[in-house]
């Protein structure tokens, strides 16, 4: 079930670099945030902090809280495994195991957690790619691999195997960015429909896109190269993109709008 997050006081480094300086903010459950800023301000960084992917990483730290609902995602007694469950991510580039079936990308992560019953890992299936808008493309061909649908299938093929485990919040990283326009606005409707049920947050270097499918907005920002990123300013996108606080917002947003 969708859940709340609340970052407090949140800064991450890789090894003796600070990446990203004292973030907190709020995504409340069933909405879309929008992670946008300039390249190499910490957004993808803070979206794996969102869910331990950051510390896979030798020598990456995280200070302050992540709290999922209240609980820190980072307490003693967390598994990240599981963490990364109920926090499920989709990349840029769609990663679907290419030479594995399209069912059996779709269940992947349910066999791990040991699923073994073929009928339960079929409803699973089909439940997956319907919610993801994919399964009237695929249906007749579940057993053929992969990595032979076009590039904005294999995105919602991602997107399907991300939700099969039933986690309570999605997080996107430039999920279109590999994708023509009409797969573009297909993810897009798709996170409308998927707002229903989960909390998301997608990282995008596209404005419209941000306007198009999120609730809220968060602008981050970099003073100067070497320098940490930083929180500018988070609230409800209409406000962002019509009347921000900040002048570095305004700035950013008009830019890129010409
Ligand atoms: N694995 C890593 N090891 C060391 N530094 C890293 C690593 N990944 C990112 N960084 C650094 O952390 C800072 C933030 O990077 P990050 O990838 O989060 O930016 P971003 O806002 O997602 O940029 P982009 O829009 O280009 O994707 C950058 O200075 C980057 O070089
Ligand atoms: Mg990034």
């Amino acid at each position: 079930m969708a859940k709340r997050l609340d970052l407090k006081d949140v800064d991450i480094f890789y090894g003796t670099f600070h990446a990203v300086q004292n973030v907190s903010l709020s995504v409340p459950p069933r909405s879309v945030t929008a992670f946008i800023g300039p390249s190499g301000c910490g957004k993808s960084t803070v979206l794996r902090t969102l869910n331990r992917m950051h510390e896979v990483i030798p020598g990456a730290k995280v200070s302050g809280q992540v709290l999922l609902d209240g609980e820190d995602i980072y307490g003693d007694s967390v598994d990240p495994v599981e963490v990364r469950r109920t926090i499920g991510m989709v990349f840029q580039r769609p990663n679907p195991f290419p030479t594995m079936s399209i069912r059996d990308n779709v269940v992947a992560g349910k066999k791990l957690q040991g699923e073994k019953n073929k009928k339960s890992l079929d409803e699973i299936a089909e439940r997956s790619l319907r919610g993801a808008n994919l399964w009237n493309e695929v249906k007749d061909r579940l057993n053929k691999p992969g990595g032979g649908l076009s590039g904005g299938q294999q995105q919602r093929l991602c997107i399907a195997r991300a939700i099969a485990v039933q986690p309570d919040v999605l997080l996107m990283d430039e999920p279109c960015s590999a994708l023509d326009p009409i797969s573009t606005l297909a993810i897009e409707d798709l996170i409308g429909e998927l707002k229903k049920d989960y909390t998301i947050v997608i990282v995008t270097h596209n404005m419209q896109q941000a306007a198009r499918v999120s609730d809220q907005t968060a602008f981050f920002n970099l003073r100067a190269t070497g320098e940490p990123g930083q929180l500018v300013e988070i609230d409800d996108t209409d406000k962002i993109f019509s009347n921000p606080t900040q002048r570095a917002t305004e700035d950013y947003i008009s830019g890129r709008f010409g």
